[in-house]
Parts: structure tokens; C-alpha cells; sequence
């Protein structure tokens, strides 16, 4: 198996001019590259590469594709070698495939199910009464036009306990299978598993592949007893922290114009690529992740963030400009009126309203400073120090050299600290740890390359050698601590069946896993089976908590950090008492290893 991150990630890093060029002379006709079509073996310049696009297109033959259907026409290649073929040439390994296990697709039924909902919702929305409600509010309160709705595949989950289970059964799909794609619940209180989306205007989100792999369920009325949107929760396909919203669609234009927007709704990227807005992306309901920045940062080198400006939002704002710099994409920021967002201002004036504020948009770290300005910080000296801490947030999460340079000066003129004693500043161990937790993050983080460096894993490793450290793990380590999602839900599982049968943690079994999905258990498995040589197990240990720990810190940290900057006097007394605490744990965790280096270059 390839995964679908992975053939995106080669799409992305590839280079379709490069690649075709091996095989023929192009000549650049405008935006466009042009010569003999070497599929149908033509003479005239007949054939087109579209480099923004990734596409190539004969207007003889008719072939045409991307960058991976080329040497499949070419060469006569299947998809994983063309992949492969593809890979090479921007130096990117593909693992190993093996032929007969490349074929088969270990989520295909869970896709199939998500596929099979999203076309019933839609049926639901469009041919069936029920949907009237939901089609009524759709075209006429939201003003999004049919054509567009039926393009971004909006369906409709009508009010009732069991229609989609009962119309799934019909397909001859079964529960288990419904539950793992997040669309129907099991509950000790229900006698039966019952749809998790019921009377909802359902949003489906596609992948890089125009795949459907979860839903956003937006309630038709603004009621205070139930959440404005239902998401699907995450699944072995659905992935919120890394899935962006609407790069299926957006992502050549955003290559094309080198600048990305980000907005926060689903109704905001659906209103503006509606209008014609082309390059925009959302992230799923939750602050940008540093996985989501890197995708966007492969795409451009710009972020324009449209954000709401109230408090949450202009802490969001500047939470995800850090992830965005770190990633190597400068981002400005666009200051809405209050009480609006892109969506209400789009379907009130369109575009050229909304360009207004795009247009006036500022880089960030301006953005920052305006708002210190406006609130006094840089008139007295106790305020200063604190702009300092709060502008070196975002120069420290600028990974762009250069442009880290530029900000450095500009903080020095803002605030008047000079340049030698900020670049101390920044190499100021605690205080200032941000830096040196990416550093942590990054070994931490187990990408699927090399799982055996991270000290998720090595945690994970221990507690399924010796069952009986979980409860102490338990004790400092939340399984949101976890980054890697198969290892946050493997985590759930040690700790759950830690506390609901502690007498067990001695058995030599693996029964505690027995409910995790195919695809965790076979992971569990294979940690259990593990030969890595923990000498000393109980440093091993430490060190992992540590890391997880200190790493959860220093995030909160700097959040909190941003919050400060925003917040009213009261909320700030209150977040600084807290920023202390936080400081000391992080302090005696780093002297908890002398010599362990967890803040020298760890
Ligand atoms: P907002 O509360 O700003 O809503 O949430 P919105 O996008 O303006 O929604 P509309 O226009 O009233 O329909 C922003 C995003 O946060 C997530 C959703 O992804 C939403 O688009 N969200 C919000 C949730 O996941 N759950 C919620 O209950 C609310
Ligand atoms: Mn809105």
C-alpha cells in the first residue's frame, strides 16, 4: 500500500516538466509548455503540459492526466510503479511494496461505507421530502447556489435514529464496519447502534483524491442545546489534525497564485470558492496543526489568514501563524469587521468586499505589534518585557532564516531592546523553550519512516512489555499528549483496560487490545513483538515521560503566551499565574536529567 499522504506528497514535490521533458523537447508558449505528442507519436506541437495545473493534455489523441498517469500511458506502467517511477525522480522513497499486498486496500470497506453514506445523504438532500428543510436553508439562508452545493457534495441526514444504518443494511453493510467509518454509534444505553448525524446539513470531506472520508454535520437551527456542527470522529481514513478542508479543490490554484487562505468554517470556503476565491483552505475545527502547515507549506510559500477578529480569533490567528512559520510560509493577516466572517461578508458584497479586506492585509508579526501598540504595552517598561516575550514567540517559530532576520530588527525597533540582547533572548533555555520543544516535536512526532526514533513509540513499547508501569504512565501523560493518532488510540486502550481491570496488568496477553480496530491490533502486535533492547528500562521510561511532558508544557506554554497578549486585565492575571507554574514544571523536569540533555539539543 501507498498511502494517499504519501502519492500527494509526491505529486506535490514533483516536478511535471522535469518529468515529462526526459521524454520529449517542450517550448514554453506562454503559461503553457508545448511540443510533439510522444504518446500518439505526432509531429506538430500539439502537446500541452499545464505546470501550475500538473496536467498534460494532446489535442490530437486526446491522452491526457497528471504527473503519475504520464508513464502509465508512456511506459506502460501500473499506478504503484508509475508512483514509484515518479518518486525517484524527486528523490523520495516508497517502502517496499509488496505486489500482492498493494492491490488490496486494508480500509476498503471503510472508504466503501463513508462513499456509500455521503451519496445517500445526498439523495437524501435532493430527491426525498425530507430534505426540503435542509435545501431551504442551504439555497436560500446561506444563498449557496445549487450547482455549487451539488459540486462540493453537500447531503442531508434526516431526523431519525436508524435511516442510514437501515439503508446501509440494505447494501449488506454491517454495523462494525458503519462504526469504525464514524458514522453510526454503538451505546450500552441504545438496545441498537444509532446514525451519529440526524437532522443535519451534511458537508462531506474529500481527501487529496476527491475521496469522501468523513462529514460535517451542520445543525439547521442555532439552538443552544445542540453543538452547532457534529464532526465524524477520527477513523483509519479520517485524520482531523491532518486532513485539510477544500485543498481537493483549491490546491492548483493555490500553487498558481503562491498564496494560500486560510479561513476557519466550512461555510467560509465553501461561500468564497463559490465567488470565485479559488486558493482557500480550512482547517477541521480545530487550531492549524503543525501537520496541516506543513501540507499547505508544500503548496506555497504565503498564507493570508482570515479569521475572525475577536479574542478566540485573533488567539487562533497568531497559534496558527506560528505553525505556519515554522513550516516556512509567511503569513499575513486580514482584520474583519467584528461579528463577521469571509462567508457573511462574501454573500453580503461578493468578491470585490472581500477583497477590501484581503487587500489590507498585514504580515503578522505587524499584526502582533499593532495590537501591543493599541494596548499600551509599549509604553511602559513592565509592558515592554512582556511585548518581548510575545513577539519572540513568533520570531522564534520563524524558520525561514531571512526572513527571521528581518523580524528580529523589527522587534529591536519596536521595543527597543537591542539586537544582541534579543538574540540571546531567544537562545534562553527555559522562558523561551519553544525552539528546543520543536526540537523535542520533531524527534517525538514518529513519522512512518522511522517510528523506532520517537519517544511515543519507546513509551508505547514499554507499556506493552510490562503492563504494570501503566498506571503510573497514566498518572502524568494524557492521550492527547500523543501526536501519532494510532498511537494516541493504543495509549486510550493500555490506560482504559488499566483502569477497568488492573488485576490483569500481570497477564501475558495482548486481551486488553482484543477492541481495538484490525489495523491498531496488528500495530500492537508488532510493538509487542519488538526486539529493540531497552538496557536500562527504567531511564527509557523517564526519559519518554519527560519528553511527552515537557513537550505538552512548553505548547501549552506558548499558547498561553499568545493568550496573554489579548487577553483583559483579570484573564491576564489569572493566564500569567498559570505561565509560572508551567515554567517551574518545566524547569524541574529538565533538572529531573542532569546530563540527559532534555533542553541541550535534545
Ligand atoms: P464557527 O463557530 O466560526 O462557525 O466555527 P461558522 O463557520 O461561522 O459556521 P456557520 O457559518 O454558522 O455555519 C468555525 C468552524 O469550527 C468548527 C467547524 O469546522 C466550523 O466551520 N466547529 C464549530 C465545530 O467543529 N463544532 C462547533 O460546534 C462549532
Ligand atoms: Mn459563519
Amino acid at each position: 500500500m501507498v498511502s494517499d499522504e504519501l502519492i500527494e506528497e509526491i505529486r506535490a514535490q514533483a516536478d511535471i516538466l522535469q518529468i515529462i521533458g526526459e521524454f520529449m523537447s517542450l517550448r514554453r508558449v506562454g503559461r503553457t509548455y508545448r511540443g510533439p505528442c510522444p504518446l500518439h507519436g505526432g509531429e506538430g506541437p500539439n502537446f500541452s503540459v499545464y505546470p501550475e495545473r500538473g496536467i498534460f493534455k494532446c489535442f490530437v489523441c486526446g491522452e491526457g492526466g497528471d504527473v503519475f498517469s504520464f508513464p502509465m500511458k508512456l511506459l506502460g506502467l501500473d499506478f504503484v510503479e508509475a508512483v514509484k517511477f515518479v518518486a525517484e525522480r524527486c528523490g523520495i522513497v516508497v517502502p517496499d511494496i509488496d505486489r500482492t499486498e498493494s492491490e488490496e486496500d486494508p480500509y476498503r470497506d471503510i472508504r466503501e461505507a463513508v462513499a456509500l453514506a455521503a451519496d445517500w445523504y445526498q439523495r437524501q438532500l435532493w430527491e426525498e421530502k425530507h430534505g426540503e428543510s435542509a435545501r431551504r436553508y442551504l439555497l436560500v439562508q446561506r444563498g449557496l447556489p445549487e450547482e455549487m452545493a451539488r459540486r462540493f457534495g453537500f447531503g442531508y441526514a434526516p431526523d431519525s435514529w436508524r435511516a442510514l444504518r437501515e439503508a446501509a443494511a440494505v447494501h449488506e453493510v454491517a454495523d462494525d464496519v458503519l462504526i469504525r467509518a464514524g458514522l453510526v454509534k454503538a451505546s450500552e444505553r441504545a438496545k441498537e447502534p444509532y446514525d451519529l448525524f440526524r437532522g443535519r446539513l451534511m458537508i462531506p470531506i474529500f481527501n487529496l483524491r476527491d475521496r469522501p472520508i468523513g462529514f460535517g454535520g451542520r445543525s439547521l437551527t442555532e439552538s443552544e442545546d445542540t453543538p452547532k456542527y457534529i464532526n465524524s470522529p477520527d477513523t483509519p481514513i479520517f485524520h482531523k489534525g491532518r486532513i485539510v478542508y477544500g485543498l481537493n479543490w483549491s490546491r492548483n490554484a493555490i500553487r498558481r497564485d503562491g498564496v494560500v487562505l486560510v479561513v476557519e468554517g466550512y461555510m467560509d470556503l465553501v461561500l468564497l470558492l463559490a465567488c470565485g476565491v479559488e486558493n482557500v483552505v480550512a482547517p477541521l475545527g480545530t487550531s492549524l496543526t503543525e501537520y496541516q502547515a506543513r501540507t499547505l507549506g508544500r503548496y506555497a510559500k504565503k498564507a493570508l489568514l482570515l479569521y475572525d477578529s475577536d479574542r478566540p480569533g485573533l488567539v487562533a490567528t497568531f497559534k496558527a501563524a506560528d505553525e505556519l512559520l515554522q513550516a516556512g510560509v509567511q503569513p499575513s493577516v486580514a482584520t474583519l469587521p467584528p461579528g463577521e466572517d469571509p462567508d457573511s461578508i462574501a454573500r453580503k458584497g461578493g468578491p470585490e468586499a472581500l477583497a477590501k479586506y484581503t487587500d489590507a492585509a498585514i504580515d503578522v508579526l505587524d499584526r502582533k505589534i499593532q495590537i501591543l501598540q493599541k494596548r499600551g504595552y509599549l509604553e511602559t517598561s513592565e509592558g515592554k518585557r512582556r511585548a518581548v516575550d510575545g513577539l519572540l514567540l513568533t520570531v522564534r517559530a520563524t524558520a525561514d532564516e531571512a526572513l527571521r532576520d528581518i523580524y528580529l530588527d523589527r522587534v529591536a525597533a519596536v521595543t527597543g531592546v537591542r539586537r544582541a540582547t534579543l538574540e540571546r533572548e531567544l537562545e534562553r533555555p527555559v522562558g523561551g523553550t519553544r525552539r528546543r520543544g520543536r526540537a523535542l516535536l520533531r524527534e517525538a512526532e514518529v513519522p512512518r519512516e522511522a517510528p523506532r526514533l520517537g519517544a511515543e513509540r519507546k513509551l508505547l513499547l514499554l507499556l506493552v512489555r510490562d503492563r504494570s508501569l501503566v498506571a503510573r504512565v497514566a498518572d502524568q501523560i494524557e492521550s492527547d499528549d500523543f501526536k501519532t493518532p494510532e498511537y494516541r488510540e493504543i495509549y486510550r486502550a493500555l490506560t482504559a483496560a488499566a483502569a477497568a481491570t488492573p488485576e490483569q496488568a500481570a497477564a501475558d496477553s495482548l486481551a486488553w487490545a482484543d477492541e481495538l480496530p484490525a489495523h491498531l491490533f496488528e500495530q500492537v502486535q508488532e510493538l509487542a513483538a519488538d526486539p529493540e533492547d531497552l538496557t536500562n528500562p527504567e531511564a527509557v521510561l523517564q526519559d519518554a515521560i519527560a519528553r511527552l511532558r515537557a513537550r505538552a508544557l512548553e505548547k501549552r506554554l506558548s499558547d498561553l503566551m499568545t493568550e496573554v497578549l489579548v487577553a483583559d486585565t483579570d484573564a491576564a492575571v489569572e493566564l500569567a499565574s498559570e505561565i509560572r507554574n508551567i515554567r517551574q514544571e518545566l524547569t524541574a523536569l529538565g533538572y529531573r536529567m542532569p546530563g540527559r540533555g532534555l533542553f541541550r539539543g535534545a
